[in-house]
């Protein structure tokens, strides 16, 4: 089990399964002369797949898959599917933008997967365009509508951008009405290289709820499950679908955090808001190295996971990260 000082023990890995994506989202990545990472530095499937056997040996019991843009990369589908084979108990989930959903949606169910988080950050086509630089939005409403049509569990993350898409709420809380969906507002976190972060376009949970409650009457529901994460989620009277809100900035989670990141090239990062990282490839490329080796370095990484809100606060003015947040997986 890895607890480490603070009493937080970890049971939830991020994995970015790869750093490229079609889309370039304007909180996410750089807007220009962006070069993704070499072939042959990301993690083959294989060593993922070993990665997650190793996490299991520690006490994960989540894997969210993200990217970058998970289905960019080939095979990953058939890559989901042997993870749910293999670990029929384990909650594996994925994040995705939704643009390459169409027509998967019964490779995927086969796969095992029954939920996925997109994210769509406006109900707006030229916003849309604006916000991610590429015209897909009917592609991503079009993958909404098939995983609901296909039977598949859709939450949608909207990253909550002042002057941007705060005029969108009603929009969204007749969305996650008529879908039966949950409707996320991420608070915009001043992470990653080149971010475009600015106190203008900030817009916290707690003005985010006060808005919504001028629309509509809501009513907080308590997550169940221990791994259910940092959103406060509320139903809307009178439909299905919730809104929620994740106050990654205003009030983050570090106390309670249970999560580890892999990047696509391997390396470890206990904290979203710390450059650290831990060398899991070298380990897994050394022909000689055993489960234990990785465990170790599992270990001393948690023994130092800091408390990153203080990190956040030091460098808010500077940017937090010097990886793009495609790199890390959000
Ligand atoms: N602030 C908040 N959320 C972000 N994401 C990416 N960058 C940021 C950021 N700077 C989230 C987006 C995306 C997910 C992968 O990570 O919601 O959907
Ligand atoms: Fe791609 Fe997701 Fe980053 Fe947008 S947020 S550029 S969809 S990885």
């Amino acid at each position: 089990m890895l607890i480490d000082s603070h009493g937080r023990k970890v049971s939830y890995l991020r994995l970015s399964i790869t750093d490229r994506c079609n889309l370039r989202c304007l909180y996410c990545r750089p807007q220009s002369e962006w070069t993704f990472m070499p072939h042959e530095q990301i993690l083959s499937f294989e060593e993922m797949a070993e990665l997650v056997d190793v996490a299991k040996e520690a006490g994960v019991e989540k894997v969210r898959l993200t990217g970058g843009e998970p289905f960019a990369r080939k095979d990953f589908i058939p890559f989901t599917g042997r993870l749910h084979a293999k670990y029929p108990d384990l909650d594996l989930r994925i994040t995705t933008n939704g643009t390459l959903l169409s027509g998967r949606v019964d490779e995927l169910r086969e796969a095992g997967v029954s939920c996925l988080n997109i994210s769509l950050d406006t109900l707006q086509r030229k916003k849309f365009e604006e916000i991610t630089k590429v015209d897909a939005y009917d592609q991503v409403r079009a993958g909404i509508d098939a995983c609901l049509a296909g039977g598949l569990r859709v939450k949608v993350n909207v990253v909550a951008l002042k002057g941007i898409n705060d005029d969108e709420l009603p929009g969204f809380v007749d969305f996650a009405r008529e879908n039966g969906v949950d409707v996320r507002f991420i608070e915009f976190m001043p992470i990653g290289y080149q971010s475009r972060w600015s106190r203008e376009n900030y817009w916290p949970a707690e003005e985010i709820i006060a808005a919504v409650e001028k629309l509509v009457p809501l009513e907080e529901v308590l997550e169940a499950s221990r791994n259910s994460g940092p959103a406060r989620m509320y139903g809307i009277s009178g439909g299905s679908g919730r809104i929620g809100v994740i106050s990654a900035v205003s009030n983050h989670f570090c106390e309670s955090c249970n999560r580890f990141r892999v990047t696509s090239d391997g390396k470890l990062r206990t904290c979203l808001f710390s450059d650290r990282e831990y060398d899991v490839r070298s380990i897994l490329r050394d022909p000689g190295h055993t489960m234990q080796d990785l465990l170790d370095l599992f270990a001393r990484a948690n023994a130092e996971k800091p408390l990153g809100y203080r990190l956040l606060q030091d460098r808010e003015h500077n940017q937090v990260c010097d990886r793009a947040m495609t790199a890390i997986g959000g």
